[in-house]
């Protein structure tokens, strides 16, 4: 549990949680670099293509410093991979007692997806009191925090899911708000065309923007 602790300090610190879709190491490296370029050296790595879990290894053995996390686990098997890979957290977009448990298991940090007070109940019913808020734009954005906080002031959101630099401070004024999640900063078509500066710009652009006191 003092690990989690760290992981979810260090989230706290990034404040923005950049979600990444690569096909391969080559992407994933370009991607780290460019988010570490940009001042932001964390990537939420998602399970969605076949070349995730290399991308994982890859920026694992090459940024060891990264705030390196796997996404869109949804299975347990994913756990045991992503953790095999070198990931230091886990997000998955909804919460399921098998991938949570999978994860305690493993001595690995999960950020389980939660959508209603159900879902967080059965969060909370884990242990878990960090969860990702998904999709964040779809469930009310700001105003469904502030509404969830009310019954869960213990819970600490990260809200995923629509959030872009243009509604970034309104998310991260929120007390209750431990950072965001997005991917608006490394958008696939930007790494598939290896525009590496733009997702570099962005993503300075994003950490000025969380840098802000309002924010
Ligand atoms: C996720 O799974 O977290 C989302 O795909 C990220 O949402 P966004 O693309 O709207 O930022």
């Amino acid at each position: 549990a003092g690990h989690d602790l760290d992981v979810l300090e260090e989230l706290g610190r990034a404040r923005v949680v950049p979600v990444v879709v690569v096909d391969d190491e080559t992407q994933g490296l370009g991607v780290a670099k460019a988010l570490s370029d940009g001042g932001l050296p964390v990537a939420e790595v998602t399970f969605r293509t076949a070349g995730a879990r290399a991308a994982i290894a890859a920026i694992a053995a090459e940024h060891p410093d990264l705030l390196l996390g796997a996404g869109t686990v949804v299975t347990p098997q994913q756990v045991d991979e992503a953790v095999a890979a070198g990931a230091k957290y886990l997000v998955s977009p909804g919460t399921s007692a098998s991938v949570v448990r999978a994860a305690q298991a493993a001595g690995i940090p999960i950020l389980p997806g939660v959508a209603s007070a159900s879902d967080i109940m059965a969060a909370l019913d884990l242990g878990v009191t960090t969860v990702k808020l998904f999709p964040a734009g779809v469930v009310g954005g700001p105003a469904a925090i502030k509404a969830l906080s009310a019954p869960f002031g213990q819970v600490r959101f990260v809200p995923t899911g629509g959030v872009s630099a243009a509604n970034l401070p309104e998310y991260l004024g929120l007390p209750s708000v431990l950072a965001v999640g997005g991917s608006w900063m490394v958008e696939k078509k930007l790494v598939v065309a290896g525009d590496f500066a733009e997702i570099t710009r962005r993503t300075a652009e994003a950490v000025s923007i969380a840098a802000r006191p309002e924010g």
